[in-house]
């Protein structure tokens, strides 16, 4: 690159960039994270994009600090992967140890006893009290297809039933069960068939526009309606959910919608799914957030949290569904690598002995009264929801007509993360504050962020 270039770019960063500006200046020289955005865009697609500039050093408990030296609490954890923290000790030791011996045998081929280990402790803490069985694979949309083979395998039916603001992965099945356009589905259709979406029980947006609990749960009754004039319930084999829409904008159903969901199914001979990939392990107050509603679901898929950061997910199910499908019909050469299943194993034991579920109910209700508090005074907060410590802020234009405010949540997002918090956001309109906070997150550290929310979320809607 010729020197001109060079220096051209530079001074365009160093007008327009705010982040790169800041660094500057404080360095008096090009930094890291200047140079490794540089890098970054030159050899990473663009379609892999990044909310921030930051660039990660190291991380401990729920402390990011970048290549700078710069630290930030993370109020994100790593998108729901990190309940237990960054690098909780015994996790780390766990794989250390485990690379020193096995990397990798390919399961279907050379077993090893973490594989079997994990696989019977999920099948125990999984809800319900029927006999369970696990197949493992590396990432959360792996898992949902891998559950939709199976539903399809044990019910000899095709059909596919998924939610209104459903997220259930990026690959064409968990895509077409997706329910987001912009930016998951938006120019890579056609989807898959036999895929039939739903209304969700979004109270605060309701589809039907009533208002709970008045309304009789028209989300439940619907599917009266939607298996006459939709498609014959004999053809479906599987309803899949979230118990708390994540991606969605974190939407909590009212009490009667999961137990009704399960009894629909039960009639119906339709396998209930319960996605747990991003509700699963304590985020909610319980180890799996359908154990909320006391519903056992005939299937689960778990990722994210299962294993602190190590690629891992899992479907644990009823043994007869389970084991529907022939030797060698699931399965894949990563699928419970050696290091993600003793990863997993101390994760959930970490979980256990720090007893991580009542510490998320207790954030949760810390949070909750500090936002409810705020919304009092914040008109621009529509809606504060939650289960546990995964809570959501839907931000609006005008509470009367609840225009979505994204720009306004952008902005927020970004306040924070200049005040040294990082976070982000959710919702089919992206106006959702969403917080997975770290359960590991010390008293001080949480009051010491949420301040820095409030502030932002007070700031941004006083400039509107
Ligand atoms: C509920 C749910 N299901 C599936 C997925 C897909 O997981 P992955 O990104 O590991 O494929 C996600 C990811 O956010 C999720 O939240």
């Amino acid at each position: 690159m010729a020197l001109n270039d060079i220096l051209q770019g530079w001074i365009q960063r160093f007008l327009f960039d705010h982040d790169a500006r800041e660094v500057f200046i404080m360095s008096g020289t090009e930094s890291k994270t200047q140079q490794l955005l540089q890098r970054k865009n030159q050899a990473v697609a663009r379609g892999i994009a990044n909310s921030t500039n930051v660039f990660v050093e190291k991380a401990s408990g729920a402390v990011i600090t970048d290549v700078e030296g710069k630290e930030f609490l993370d109020f994100y954890a790593g998108v729901g992967v990190l309940n237990v923290g960054h690098c909780p000790e015994p996790v780390v030791k766990a794989v250390q140890q485990q690379a020193d011996k096995l990397l990798h045998s390919f399961f279907a081929i050379a077993m090893y006893e973490p594989y079997v280990a994990l696989a019977e402790k999920l099948n125990a803490i999984a809800p319900g009290s029927a006999v369970k069985k696990t197949m493992f694979a590396n990432s959360g949309a792996e898992a949902v297809e891998n559950a939709v083979k199976i539903a399809r395998h044990a019910t000899k039916k095709t059909g596919i039933i998924s939610f209104e603001c459903a997220f259930h992965g990026r690959t064409f099945m968990t895509m077409s069960l997706t329910s987001k356009v912009k930016p998951y589905k938006y120019g890579f259709g056609p989807f898959a068939p036999d895929v039939y979406k739903v209304p969700s029980a979004y109270c605060y947006r309701c589809h039907y526009r009533s208002s709970y609990p008045g309304c009789g749960l028209h989300c439940l009754e619907n599917f009266e309606r939607f298996f006459a004039a939709e498609i014959d319930a004999e053809h479906i084999a599987a309803m899949i959910i979230e118990p708390v829409q994540g991606e969605g904008g974190f939407l909590v159903p009212p009490p009667e919608f999961l137990p009704g969901l399960k009894s629909i199914c039960q009639s119906k001979g339709i396998l209930l799914i319960a996605d747990e990939v991003q509700t699963g392990f304590g985020r909610t107050g319980k180890m799996f957030a359908i154990e909320n509603w006391g519903v056992e679901p005939d299937l689960m898929t778990t990722a994210k949290s299962i294993a602190a950061g190590v690629p891992l997910s899992a479907v644990t199910g009823k043994a007869e569904y389970m084991d529907a499908p022939d030797a060698g019909n699931i399965g894949g050469t990563y699928g419970g690598n050696p290091l993600a299943c003793v990863a997993g194993l101390e994760t959930i034991k970490f979980i256990e002995d720090n007893h991580l579920c009542s510490r998320a109910a207790e954030i949760g209700q810390k949070t909750m009264t500090r936002l409810k508090a705020l919304q009092e005074r914040c008109p621009a907060i529509g809606d504060v929801r939650g289960l546990g410590a995964m809570i959501g802020i839907e931000l609006v234009k005008d509470r009367e007509t609840k225009e979505p405010a994204k720009e306004l949540t952008g902005k927020v997002v970004k306040y924070c993360l200049e005040q040294g918090v990082m976070l982000i956001s959710a919702g089919i309109f992206s106006n959702v504050i969403r917080l997975l906070i770290p359960l590991v997150v010390t008293d001080e550290q949480l009051d010491r962020g949420l301040t820095v929310l409030e502030q932002s979320i007070l700031r941004a809607a006083a400039e509107e």
